[in-house]
Order: C-alpha cells, then sequence, then structure tokens
C-alpha cells in the first residue's frame, strides 16, 4: 500500500502514477532550475520555508501550482519548477553501489525486451536504480524479483524505491543473499522471462540463471570491463543451454544548442559499461554456432597475450618486405629529384 497517498488516488491510477501528474502536492519532491541551470531538489512539506543565500520560499506558495511554473524567491531570484523525472531522480539519490546509467537502463528494458507482467530477476540491486525502470516496465502485473547479497545496499535500494514511486511498489521483492543460492528458493526451474545481472562475476551464476528462466527467455549481464565481457561470453558458449551471445556498449553525446553553435557538447560520459545480451535455448537444444574463423590463437592455452590472440591481422614478412621497398625507393626517388636527403638510414 503507497504510503502518503488518498486511497481512491492510489486505487485509480498504475503505482508512482499519481506522484507524476497533476498540480503540485504535499509530499511532492520538486526540482527548482535557476537561470544558470543550476538544481535543487526539495520534497514539498506545508509550513517549511526553503533558504537559500538567494533569498526564500514557502513551500505553501508551491503547494496548488501545475508543474512548469516560476517562483521568484524573497530576493527577486526565480525558479522554474518541476517534478524530477526517473533520469533526474536516478542521478541525484543516494548510492550504496555505482548505478546503471539512465542511458544503459533504456537499452536493458528496450532490448531485453521487459514487458508489462514479465517476470524478472535482477541482481545485485546495489542503489536500486535500475529496479526502477524494471518496475516502471514490468508494470503493477508484473514481477521484478531483486536478489542482492549486501543488507546494507538493500535497504539503500528499497527506500530509493519507495521515495521514488511514494511506497511499496507492489510488483517487487527484495532477498538477500548470493544469487546462485536464492534464485532457486525464490523461482520454480523455467518459470522466469527475464534475467538481469548488475555483478562483478556474472559467470558464476550461469547454471542457476539456465535453470530458472524459460525457453526463449533473455539473460542480459552489464560490466565494466572488456575482460568481464569475454569471460561471460566464453562461458555462456561453454555452457551450451544459451544462444550465441551479442554485446555492445551505447555512447550519448548530447550537443550544445545556441544560436549558429549548434554542435556536439566538449564533454560527454566516455564510459560506463557493456551489455551482453542471450536466450535460452529449449532443454537437449543444442545451440547453433554462428560460422566464423577466430583467429589462429584467439583462445590461447597458456594465456600469453599476443596480437593473434586479440584477432588482429599480422601481414606477412613478404608484405612487410615489399611495403618497406616501395616506401624507400619513393623516398629515394624524391631524393634525386629535389636533391634533399632526410639523412635516415633505411634500415633506421
Ligand atoms: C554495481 S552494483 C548494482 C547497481 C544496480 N544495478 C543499480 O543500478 O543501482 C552491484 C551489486 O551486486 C551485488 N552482488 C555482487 N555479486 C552478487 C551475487 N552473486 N548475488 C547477489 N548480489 C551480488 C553487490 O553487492 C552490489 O550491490
Amino acid at each position: 500500500m503507497n504510503q502518503h497517498l488518498p486511497e481512491s488516488a492510489e486505487s485509480a491510477e498504475p503505482t508512482g502514477a499519481y506522484r507524476r501528474r497533476g498540480p503540485f502536492r504535499e509530499g511532492d519532491r520538486v526540482q527548482l532550475t535557476d537561470n544558470r541551470g543550476r538544481l535543487h531538489t526539495i520534497t514539498l512539506t506545508p509550513g517549511e520555508e526553503f533558504h537559500t543565500h538567494r533569498g526564500f520560499y514557502r513551500h505553501n506558495d508551491i503547494i496548488g501550482k501545475p508543474e512548469g511554473t516560476n517562483i521568484v524567491t524573497s530576493s527577486g531570484i526565480e525558479y522554474q519548477l518541476m517534478r524530477p523525472l526517473m533520469h533526474d531522480y536516478v542521478l541525484s539519490m543516494p548510492r550504496g553501489a555505482a548505478v546503471v546509467y539512465p542511458k544503459d537502463a533504456a537499452q536493458i528494458v528496450a532490448m531485453a525486451d521487459i514487458f508489462p507482467g514479465a517476470r524478472v530477476i535482477e541482481a545485485g540491486v546495489g542503489s536500486g536504480a535500475l529496479t526502477l525502470s524494471l518496475l516502471q516496465a514490468v508494470g503493477d502485473q508484473g514481477q521484478v524479483h531483486s536478489i542482492e547479497r549486501r543488507e546494507d545496499f538493500a535497504d539503500i535500494a528499497r527506500a530509493n524505491i519507495e521515495i521514488f514511486f511514494g511506497g511499496p511498489h507492489p510488483s517487487w521483492d527484495l532477498s538477500i543473499g548470493d544469487l546462485a543460492d536464492v534464485l532457486p528458493t525464490v523461482a520454480e526451474p523455467g518459470s522466469v522471462d527475464r534475467v538481469v545481472l548488475d555483478m562483478l562475476a556474472p559467470w558464476e551464476n550461469i547454471d542457476a540463471v539456465a535453470k530458472a528462466l524459460t525457453p526463449g527467455g533473455v539473460l542480459i549481464c552489464y560490466v565494466a570491463t572488456a575482460t568481464q565481457l569475454s569471460r561471460v561470453a566464453e562461458d555462456l558458449r561453454e555452457d551450451g543451454r544459451f544462444t550465441e551471445p551479442v554485446a555492445w556498449e551505447q555512447l550519448v553525446r548530447n550537443w550544445h544548442l545556441e544560436g549558429l553553435a549548434v554542435r556536439p557538447q566538449h564533454r560527454m560520459v566516455g564510459h560506463t559499461g557493456f551489455l551482453i545480451m542471450t536466450r535460452r535455448l529449449a532443454d537437449g537444444v543444442e545451440a547453433i554456432v554462428r560460422k566464423r574463423r577466430p583467429a589462429k590463437g584467439a583462445y590461447p592455452v597458456d594465456e600469453q597475450w599476443s596480437e593473434e590472440d586479440l584477432g588482429e591481422r599480422i601481414p606477412s614478412d613478404k608484405k612487410v618486405r615489399k611495403v618497406r621497398r616501395d616506401v624507400t625507393a619513393h623516398r629515394d626517388e624524391l631524393v634525386e629529384h629535389t636533391g634533399e636527403d632526410s639523412g635516415q638510414d633505411d634500415d633506421a
């Protein structure tokens, strides 16, 4: 049951919707933006005042006003008022662990096809950022079961989620423990539609995930480094119960918009993480392995890294000899015509 809400409003609307539309109400979070783009976020409380070095204003003057209103402080400074969108909230909410950025959460929801009514397992919950997007996507008829090994992080996530939705979400369960131990106790084999893993070592849980997922179900993992990505991919292939994995990253570049100066912004978030996705095959079915010609040495036995291990094309000695011959001949020709000698030796 959502706290702070009139029962009629709660029953008439999907969870959290009441908090995100209509005139400002008591308990709403409001984002105030000044003319330099600086933000303050407040929770509307009757009788309270918000003081800044640029004057003060009363919460009562905001309650009842529509979103998109401007207010002027006692010192004449203007602020624009909006409810924070989910991505604003995620980037400003308290964190225990690092959060999945909204751009990646959007990819996860879209690419893993998190649908209304879906049964989703998520681990770990961290600060609950991704959980918000998952809950929003499955809606009140779905189910998100989050598993987190750290109780302190779980508490932070629970608080963040309840603040955002205005109370507990009816589709959310949270268990404390390791995914591999907890998952078999909370999901019947073959009953889960989607699994989302954001943790250090997702490969440790492939067996538990394979047992829980329904045929055709999706596993998507968010990892920070290329070495994790490689390990997940190889272990999924080795397991044999999954389709050939696909991996990608998403770069978002914001644009500066001012008169004729319309161009990408100079700064951007260069790296957050990689996504890797696969689907559960029916029992007893073997993955169709895509025909590919891995570079010789792409799967090293002795872990000695070489260009070959990384799939780089190594030119043959013959090719290198030819390039060398051609380029030095070209240089000699130029010297003959211009009479200039760079003074460098061919073998240098
Ligand atoms: C980067 S955080 C997750 C952040 C979260 N997705 C968010 O958007 O806020 C990774 C979390 O996974 C948890 N974790 C790591 N391995 C786990 C496991 N095997 N089972 C459950 N939780 C695990 C960690 O304690 C940590 O809280």
